[in-house]
């Protein structure tokens, strides 16, 4: 297993090691220009600003924007301590309007899918967008990913932070009573990107937010994600059917190409799913208490990291769907493979599913959820050979 190294780590070995990476942005904790900035974004067709923030703790640097709460870019050091990019996504707001798999973006009301895009609650019976075969997937045809939010700098002690604000109305795809959601991005001085989330309502709904984000972490342009290394901690899964609605079923990765417990390539048994297109689209359950769920490491660029929620499920998705028809960032077609997502989630189809932690969120209660993406570098040229 490879050992996780915080740049603070590399920060001090800088001190005695000069010319590695660049010290001024490997400075310790509180040193970095930690800053949030704000710039204009363009307009949805309905003439609506939306925004880009900027956060930086002076290593790590994420941009969010208000249309769909995106994460629009997160630059991370490599293990020479130089910055780059890690998840897809587009140049401008236009690739984000003309229709994506839901790149860094915020996904709600209900993240994954409803099947038979119904539900009954309470007594009554909802019908939900149908925008998946017969199912509905990711908050329906207009999710809180093609929304525009409030956004408002809420940077304190722990770092750089914005918070976006939304009401969806009652009725909204098909959902139950006005949702008032918040959804704060913080870029810790621990080198995290931090989400949280929080969500009341003044009906009964099922509430599941997570983000969607692409993470390739050798680079969004630089080809598949298939040389990553990958380990969930979750020893079960929820299997589902041929349009990925779970059966019900809580069963073991043991012998199975989900077992993820141990470091593994994700390319190295990817064609064993049966699936077209062939790749990883799974809802893994969580062990309870890991902490963290999750740890990729690129070998390439040498980046880390590790994925830590509040949440019992997480999808584990291989960017199966991409096809090289959507070019992004810098006119680079994506291609299959080109980028993982680690959805935080509770399980797919909660609502038809008793024997699932349950996604209901009443009158009164709040709903959160914390998920939190460390990075670091699995090990320091110059530091290693000493
Ligand atoms: C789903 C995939 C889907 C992707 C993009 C994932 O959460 O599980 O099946 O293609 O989102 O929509």
């Amino acid at each position: 297993m490879h050992r996780f190294v915080p740049f603070i780590a590399v920060a001090a070995s800088l001190l005695v090691l000069p010319g590695l990476g660049d010290p001024a942005r490997a400075a310790g904790p509180a040193d970095g220009p930690r800053r949030v900035s704000r710039m204009d974004f363009g307009k949805t067709p309905g003439g609506t600003p939306v925004e880009l923030y900027t956060l930086s703790n002076g290593r790590i640097t994420a941009k969010v924007m208000t249309y769909g709460a995106i994460l629009t870019e997160l630059d991370v050091p490599d293990r020479n301590g130089k910055p780059g990019d890690v998840v897809l996504g587009f140049d401008s707001l236009e690739g984000y309007l003309a229709g994506h798999p839901y790149f860094g973006a915020t996904v709600g009301r209900v993240a994954n899918r409803i099947g038979g895009a119904k539900f009954s609650l309470d007594g009554k019976d909802y019908q939900l967008a149908v925008n998946n075969g017969p199912n509905t997937l990711h908050g329906g045809n207009k999710g809180f990913d093609k929304v525009v939010w409030k956004a408002e700098d809420v940077s304190g002690p722990a770092g750089p932070a914005v918070k976006f604000t939304y009401r969806s109305p009652d009725g909204e795809e098909g959902y139950p009573g006005n949702l008032d959601v918040a959804v704060t991005y913080t870029v810790t001085d621990q080198d995290e990107l931090k989400i949280d989330y929080k969500a009341t309502t003044d009906k009964a709904t099922p509430v599941v937010l997570t983000n969607h984000s692409y993470f390739n972490l050798a680079g969004p342009a630089s080809g598949t994600i298939l040389d990553h290394e990958v380990t969930l901690a979750a020893s079960k899964y929820t299997p589902g059917d041929a349009g990925m609605i779970p059966t019900g079923a809580i069963e073991s990765v043991k012998g199975t190409p989900l077992d993820f417990t141990t470091p593994t390539p994700i390319g190295a048994r990817i064609k064993e799913i049966k699936a077209d297109p062939v790749g990883y689209d799974h809802n893994f359950v969580i062990d309870p208490g890991a902490r963290p769920a999750a740890r990729v490491r690129d070998p390439r660029s040498g980046r880390v990291m590790e994925v830590s929620t509040t949440e019992p499920g997480v999808q584990f998705y291989t960017g199966n769907f991409l096809d090289g028809k959507v070019k992004g960032k810098g006119g680079v077609a994506y291609q299959q493979h080109q980028a993982f997502c680690l959805e935080t989630q509770h399980f797919p189809d909660s609502v038809h599913h008793a024997n699932f932690p349950s996604t209901i969120l009443r009158p009164g209660q709040t709903y959160t959820q914390t998920t939190i993406y460390k990075f670091g570098v699995d090990s320091v040229p110059g530091l290693d050979r000493r």
